[in-house]
């Protein structure tokens, strides 16, 4: 009857079962929408159906729901007399019971659980073993969604606090790809702020031109911290640098000197323009050394400069619109219900952050046409783009239609704090810089290199250097990515290299370990999938540690629709620790390559997967697999 709604959902070899159940749930809701014997209409439906879940532990099944709570309270009857009811009716649909065990009676208070024929499941473990997607399905309605990430105010080095959102950032953009979107990427740079006000001024004042010609980057940023130091003038940071006190004591002016500089740069001042020309590809090379290391690259890096010929504009027209308004000289948005206005011109002209943000808005809104636009950035912000959103959904004019229609979404995360609980500084209270952090990892993964107990003999010293290079740098993205993304978290180097635990060693040695099994056995893997695939019948799943390791293999669908839906990576690297674990107990308490028959091959399939299974995950996540530890 469901097949009737949906179509049939028990294609053989179907390998998402949660979705499975949900349709089954949905057909069932909508046959007691039309029979009149629950309390909803079709707009409950989507909502319910969340509430369709893995269990957590086997011995409730493998999925359940508490949709019969909720039902059950609003029609006033008892949740398992309603339980009953819908369990009666998922038996009755032959799609179902094609995949699931039929189901006895609710549990507990109104738990509906079920459990996968374990021929559904062989099935789907075949089907996944031929396709190169591992079973998991483009998403039914793709979208066009645009990430800003990364996005560093260039002219300063990069320091820790830009890890987390290159990191987040990419990881999404790769997840959201493999789930079949249309995803374009775009650096937002900070190319046109005050800190280029520091080194030009910096530039005029203080250059070593020797050193310039000799590292032009390491110059920039040599000027760049000198001239901050001299335009804040603190006087404990004065104190511990006579180079930067010296200067001080000769330009008492120097602060405003800078924003001057700034201010003549953005109006069209011919030396500050030849000389930012000059200093951005400099700035340019710098950052995208560090990407290069952190396989980051983006569709487009259109930084702040590419807006703003479009910023007058954007002011006009927010004016015209009533949206706009002057106030003591300035010009902010005066939005309903917030009492302090989005500034968008100062009162000496000078255009902001939030103007450029909203130029950048209606460009990509015309260019790219998005449906999504996902900012992925400080929690510090939150504020700024609550108001910018609010002010591109209002804004009236010929972009109206387009923009009201994408959904703005501010991707918040915490800051890296450092072991002491506070933000994460270096001894002597610096920032700490991103290329050191990552030198630093790489260093400190050299140790841990060739430890593996399957490791070839005879790495060469420039492979253990590669494959430092993977661990380190696949250790700090996994400490971040595994981290509540919203929560701030203390950076541990220790912690992030440990072998055991959840981190990316561990998983890296993983793929290691299932890998090499194939190796060991002399495995054609390739022709082991086109077997099985082709004869489903081949898998056999009996012992609960097969199925197990099947119905977590299999998961990946699930889990990327769960990571999008809130924008969380952390739930991709717990599915792999899972999975991890999974195969950690599959592998110890059964033989494989010693086993015979069905069971040798549904071992060996299983085996194959997973490594498939993990590597995928960790190639979603940005984080390269060493072929040998
Ligand atoms: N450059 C900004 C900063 O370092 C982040 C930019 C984020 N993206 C945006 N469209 N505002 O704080």
């Amino acid at each position: 009857m469901s097949a009737s709604v949906h179509g049939s959902y028990a294609q053989p070899g179907r390998t998402d079962f949660r979705e499975a159940f949900r349709l089954a749930m949905a057909g069932v809701l909508q046959q007691a929408i039309v029979a009149g014997d629950l309390p909803i209409d079709a707009g409950d439906v989507p909502g319910l159906l969340e509430q369709v879940r893995e269990t957590t532990d086997s011995k409730f099944g493998d999925y359940t729901t508490t949709v019969a709570m909720p039902l059950a309270k609003r029609q006033r009857e008892k949740p398992r007399t309603l339980a009953e009811r819908l369990i009666s009716r998922l038996n009755a649909d032959p799609d179902f019971t094609a995949l699931f065990e039929p189901v006895a009676e609710p549990v507990g208070p109104g738990f509906i659980n079920v459990r996968v024929r374990d021929d559904a499941l062989a099935h789907g473990v075949a089907a996944a073993c031929g396709d190169v997607r591992l079973g998991v399905r483009p998403v039914a309605q793709p979208e066009t969604i645009v990430l800003d990430y990364s996005s560093p105010n260039v002219a300063k080095p990069m320091h820790v606090g830009h890890i987390r959102s290159t990191v987040i950032g990419d990881a999404l953009a790769r997840m959201l790809r493999f789930r079949g979107h249309t995803v374009i990427t775009d650096n937002h740079l900070g190319d046109w702020g005050t800190q280029f006000g520091m080194i030009l001024w910096g530039w005029k004042h203080c250059r070593d031109e020797a050193a310039y010609a000799a590292d032009p980057t390491a110059e920039l940023g040599r000027l760049y911290r000198l001239v901050r130091k001299v335009a804040d003038a603190k006087p404990e940071e004065l104190a511990a640098d006579p180079i930067a006190a010296e200067l001080a004591a000769a330009h008492p002016e120097a602060g405003r000197e800078v924003l001057l500089e700034t201010a003549k740069l953005h109006e069209g001042d011919e030396e500050n323009r030849r000389l930012w020309e000059e200093f951005m590809p400099v700035c340019r090379r710098e950052i995208e050394r560090i990407y290069a290391r952190l396989d980051v690259a983006f569709d487009h890096t259109l930084g702040e400069s590419f807006f703003q010929p479009l910023l007058a504009g954007v002011v006009d027209d927010l004016v015209a619109g009533g949206l706009a308004r002057e106030s003591r000289g300035a010009i902010g948005v005066f939005l309903e219900g917030r009492e302090t206005p989005l500034l968008i011109r100062k009162a000496d002209g000078a255009f902001l952050y939030a103007t450029t943000d909203l130029a950048t808005i209606a460009w990509r809104a015309e260019h790219w046409q998005p449906d999504r636009i996902l900012y992925v950035v400080d929690h510090r912000q939150s504020q700024h783009f609550q108001q910018v959103f609010a002010t591109a959904r209002a804004w009236g004019g010929r972009a109206a239609e387009q923009l009201a229609s994408i959904q703005l979404v501010h991707v918040a995360f915490g800051t890296v704090l450092g072991e002491d609980g506070k933000p994460f500084k270096t001894r002597a209270g610096d920032t700490v810089g991103l290329e050191a952090l990552l030198d630093e990892g790489v260093t400190r993964a050299l140790a841990i290199v060739g430890e593996g107990e399957h490791t070839r003999q005879g790495m060469d010293e420039s492979q253990r250097q590669a494959v430092a290079e993977a661990v380190g740098i696949g250790a700090i993205k996994y400490a971040d990515l595994s981290q509540n993304r919203t929560t701030d978290y203390v950076f541990s180097f220790d912690k992030m290299l440990e072998l055991k635990g959840n981190t990316a060693a561990y998983m890296q040695y993983a793929v290691a370990r299932v890998e090499g099994i194939a190796g060991r056995g002399g495995i054609d893997r390739e022709a082991l999938r086109q077997q099985v695939a082709a004869d489903p019948a081949s898998i056999e799943l009996v012992d609960p540690r097969e199925r197990r390791l099947a119905l977590a293999a299999l998961r990946l669908a699930a889990v990327l629709e769960d990571v999008e839906a809130d924008y969380r990576p952390n739930l991709l690297t717990a599915w792999l620790f899972e999975l991890a674990g999974c195969f950690s107990s599959f592998y110890d308490a059964l033989p494989v390559l010693k086993a015979e028959g069905r069971q040798r091959t549904t071992r060996l399939a299983l085996c194959d997967l997973t490594g498939r299974a993990l590597r995928q995950g960790l190639e979603l996540l940005g984080i390269r697999v060493p072929l040998q530890m």
